[in-house]
């Protein structure tokens, strides 16, 4: 089965978040189940720059305002669909903000563009492949189900799409409405209207064949008005096409044995050199308290303001914290003010080898987010024996195994979980974690059980690879 998977992000080229990370994984976890799957990124400049042996397989004159052309090439193993569109894509500063940190002005037609070449190269644009399954991710490729339903492939090609944030919906003025190519009889709340405006994640909302989650907590909490963000609705009207499919992580990239980023380890005693090179990294004196680490986006969504006031507990039992992150400005003031106490200490920033250094040598990670799709950074700590403190929410429920008497009892447990997300029971978690961390023989068994726990993509692989060929069996 061949699939063309649609992101605006994807690692090794470009990242923001963890949605890179599962555009990146996804094709050669996929390649043991017989799926075929090339990727469209938009061409950035700094996408552009890692192509080498390029070659033009497709060119359009009138993209949304400008030519462009879709290249091929690999890069560290992926098939890559490049969308040269220079008058879209080759700016500076962010991919999706202007240099004021603001949303660029043209964001609809940006991403409209992408979802517009997947579907003409669902219609055969490529003289020598065409998709059977367009993989669609999030808000910015919402539009390709919507132009694919109404072009001539409409019954020849299926679609997917993947809600890894609902929080981001790709709303626009109704204004756009013919700029975008959409029709005007499809403004209505069973298509691609959203109280008022365009949304373009509800429109692959409406018009894709499925509809996937990254986990299945989070795929029933979408139905749910408090999760759902709005969309709720239509979530619970498509209830029979919606799945959640746990992220997995690249176990090539993070593995505690082979990490040319760390001193490598295979037991959870390995960690200690780790933890003494990060401490003196940031400046940290031994202490006798769990030393907890944060790796995040500073945004509402993470919980970290909860973090910042539940933080005198942790401190008060002699645990350390070390924060890397960057985003909210307030939150990032907040973090370094925090910092000016002992035993805490903060990088704001994006730095990828030291956000290994810190999950090979933190005792713990913390991460109290008020809502989670999946998450990664919880499945980082548990393959590196650091054990994870989450929220009792989405993919964070999914992927944790909480310390309870009965948990430890049958010598389960793999970390440490609260509920509800708010200050209090936070702290109380803080204080349970310090707990635990005291008894040193019950810390090790978790961390051995946290190591153990299963954090790749085989199941999830096969998951998604069962759903392409339920999806095509009628094609053939
Ligand atoms: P989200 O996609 O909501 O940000 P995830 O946990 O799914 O959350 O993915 C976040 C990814 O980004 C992880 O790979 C994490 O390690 C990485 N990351 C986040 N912030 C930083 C940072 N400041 N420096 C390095 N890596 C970061
Ligand atoms: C989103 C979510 C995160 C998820 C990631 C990859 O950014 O916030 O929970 O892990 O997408 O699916």
């Amino acid at each position: 089965i061949r699939v063309l998977s649609v992101t605006s992000e994807c690692v090794p080229l470009v990242k923001t978040g963890g949605l890179a990370d599962v555009a990146g994984a996804l094709p050669s976890a996929l390649t043991p189940f017989g799926i075929e799957m090339r990727t469209l990124v938009p061409g950035y400049p700094q996408v552009i720059k890692q192509l080498e042996a390029a070659h033009l397989v497709a060119q359009f004159h009138d993209l949304f305002g400008g030519s462009a052309r879709v290249l091929e090439a690999n890069v560290a193993g992926l098939d890559l669909l490049v969308l040269d569109a220079p008058h879209l894509y080759d700016r500076n500063a962010g991919i999706y903000l202007n240099e004021d940190g603001l949303d660029w002005a043209d964001n609809p037609q940006r991403f409209a563009a992408l979802s517009r070449i997947a579907s003409e190269i669902a219609n055969g644009a490529l003289s020598d492949w065409r998709p059977d399954v367009l993989h669609c991710h999030d808000w910015q490729a919402g539009l390709a189900p919507y132009y694919l339903s109404k072009s001539e492939a409409a019954d020849q090609v299926r679609s997917v799409i993947t809600i890894h944030n609902v929080a981001f919906q790709g709303l626009t003025s109704v204004e756009l409405i013919t700029d975008l190519e959409i029709d005007p009889a499809d403004f209505t709340s069973e298509g691609v209207e959203y109280f008022g405006k365009i949304s373009t994640l509800k429109a692959g909302l409406v018009y894709a064949d499925r509809l996937t989650t990254v986990s299945p907590t989070y795929a029933e909490e979408l139905m749910t008005p408090e999760f759902g963000m709005g969309l709720d609705g239509v979530l619970r009207t498509r209830r029979n096409d919606l799945s959640g499919i746990l992220n997995g992580i690249d176990e090539v990239n993070w593995s505690p044995e082979h990490d040319t980023n760390i001193k490598p380890y295979k037991t959870p005693r390995g960690k200690i050199a780790n933890k003494k090179h990060l401490q003196e990294e940031f400046g940290l004196l031994p202490s006798d308290g769990p030393l907890c680490v944060v790796v995040s986006r500073l945004t509402d969504q993470k919980g970290l303001d909860l973090l910042l006031e539940a933080l005198p507990t942790l401190l008060e039992r002699g645990g350390q914290l070390a924060l890397l992150g960057s985003g909210d400005q307030t939150l990032e003031h907040a973090f370094v003010a925090a910092a000016e106490q002992p035993n805490v200490a903060v990088k704001i920033g994006y730095d990828e080898a030291l956000s290994h250094r810190m999950i090979a040598g933190g005792d713990a990670i913390i991460v109290p987010s008020r809502f989670e799709p999946c998450g990664l950074t919880q499945l980082y700590g548990l393959r590196y024996g650091t054990l994870p403190l989450v929220a009792l929410t989405g993919g964070l429920a999914d992927t944790i195994i909480p310390a309870t008497p009965a948990t430890l009892a049958k010598q389960v447990a793999t970390g440490v979980q609260f509920h509800p997300v708010t200050t209090n029971a936070l702290a109380n978690a803080l204080a349970k974690l310090c707990d635990l961390y005291a008894e040193e023989k019950l810390w090790s068994k978790l961390q051995r059980n946290a190591m153990a726990h299963p954090v790749g993509w085989d199941q999830s692989a096969q998951r998604y690879a069962q759903l392409y060929t339920d999806l095509t069996t009628d094609l053939k």
